[in-house]
């Protein structure tokens, strides 16, 4: 199994470009599904789960080919199979957005139950009871899920989410657009990889409104068509070179982003002492102007802290003076990081959903585990800090959702090498 080992690095400096944002790639490649026509995508992140989702769309009859770097051309001239395969389905979760798709267009879809970061338990209840609105029948197996559209199709209906998830509402969406009659999310997310899946639909010929507030509007169509799309920028590894910028106590500049994403990065950060001058599309995060302080954060649905943002700010949060309160709302499991930087010298406390995070931390390199995406990043970013050497196994998570993570930090200065054992 490959590792990282990431060596104390003095403060990053530098530019780095971030990529199209892996969770806004996977939904777009899930939509390309509805239409027999070409859809071509650019900034696509070189990644592992968008090597996945290519093998899932593959397997069930587009035809993909690489038309640039970062271009993928997706056509589904017709769909050969509704039913995605297990080992594809189980390696990532983000594969049940093919449901929809499959579900609007062949009126059948059947998946097994999907896996990915293991940050909780992660049910597509929601999801389904979506579909269900839609009129379709549900079978729920051991170890898969069926949808069966009515003789008529899906049809459209009004339907209120419990909680605003993002996988939901993108599958819910992609089932609409097809559907007779108008859908109404309520309580939709509103994430900007949302709001950049109904870009690419109204593209593509679908009539969707409101995406982006907690109502969204699906007036149903007969057919779409094809359509061009480059991918919204990562706000997530935006986030995560902000943090290295100020872990490092350094200065990035932060190019090829959405600063209106990451307002509240950037309000927390500031509120710790880190200087952010903020442009149209890019940032300079200034680490090094003094002293950084606590500060509590609270994970929320968008525009509240990302859950993504969580893990990696954690570990700076070990680096300023005074005890910080980090509150997740959004999965029940995800301080598994914890016990990790724990190892590294941390001094974080849990209870519940809370964690009580010890500044001033004397944090020193060990042998260490990515338990999952985000917690690898912080990882990565406390063995930026840490005295000598940190081993990273089981990096093959990061390396799901970070494009050109080792060529990017070491255009900073950072020295990271990836070995195999
Ligand atoms: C997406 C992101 C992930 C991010 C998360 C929250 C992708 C590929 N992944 O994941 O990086 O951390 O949004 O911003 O876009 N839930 C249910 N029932 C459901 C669906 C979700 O109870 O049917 C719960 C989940 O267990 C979790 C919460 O809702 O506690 C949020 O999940 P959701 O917003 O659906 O996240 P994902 O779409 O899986």
């Amino acid at each position: 199994m490959a590792k990282y080992i990431v060596h104390q690095s003095g403060p990053l400096r530098g530019e780095v470009q971030i990529s199209g944002a892996k969770n806004a790639v996977l939904p777009l490649m899930a939509a390309a599904l509805l239409s027999e026509e070409e859809c071509v995508i650019r900034d696509v992140p070189i990644l592992r789960d968008v090597s996945l989702m290519k093998k899932i769309l593959t397997s069930l009859g587009s035809e993909i080919h690489e038309l640039g770097e970062n271009i993928l051309s997706v056509t589904t001239k017709d769909i050969l199979s509704t039913e995605a395969d297990f080992e594809l389905v189980n390696k990532m979760r983000a594969s049940i957005l093919v449901m929809g798709p499959l579900l609007a267009r062949k009126g059948r879809a059947r998946i097994p139950l999907p896996g990915g970061c293991a940050i909780g338990a992660r049910p597509i209840d929601l999801h389904l009871k979506g579909f269900e609105a839609l009129g379709a029948q549900l079978t729920v197996g051991d170890d898969y899920v069926e949808a069966v559209a009515g003789p008529q199709g899906l049809i459209g209906d009004t339907l209120y989410l419990d909680f605003p998830s993002v996988g939901a509402t993108e599958n819910i969406m992609m089932a609409a657009v097809l559907a007779d009659g108008v859908t109404y999310i309520e309580n939709a997310a509103k994430e900007p990889e949302i709001v950049d899946l109904a870009n690419f639909l109204n593209k593509m010929g679908a009539k969707i409104k409101g995406a982006g507030t907690d109502t969204i509007k699906i007036e149903g169509v007969k057919t779409l068509g094809g359509a061009k799309h480059t991918v919204v920028p990562d706000r997530i590894e935006a986030g995560t070179f902000m943090l290295a910028a100020a872990i490092t106590r350094g200065a990035v500049h932060i190019c090829n982003t959405l600063p209106d994403h990451l307002k509240p990065i950037i309000a927390k950060l500031r509120e710790c002492g880190v200087r952010i001058e903020v442009g149209d599309d890019d940032l300079i995060v200034r680490g090094d102007l003094g002293p950084q302080f606590a500060t509590d954060i609270k994970t929320l649905p968008y525009p509240g802290f990302p859950t993504d943002i969580q893990s990696p700010f954690m570990a700076y949060l070990t680096t300023v003076e005074g005890s910080s309160t980090v509150i997740e709302t959004v999965f029940e499991n995800r301080f598994m990081h914890v016990a990790q930087l724990g190892k590294m010298g941390a001094s974080i406390e849990t209870a519940g959903n809370k964690a009580n995070v010890r500044g001033n931390a004397k944090l020193r390199g060990c042998q260490v585990m990515a338990t999952d995406l985000r917690a690898g990043a912080a990882l990565v970013l406390a063995g930026l800090v840490a005295e000598g050497t940190t081993e990273i196994s089981e990096i093959y998570h990061i390396e799901r959702g970070y494009e050109k993570f080792i060529e990017k930090f070491s255009k900073l200065g950072a020295t990271i090498v990836r070995v195999d054992d």
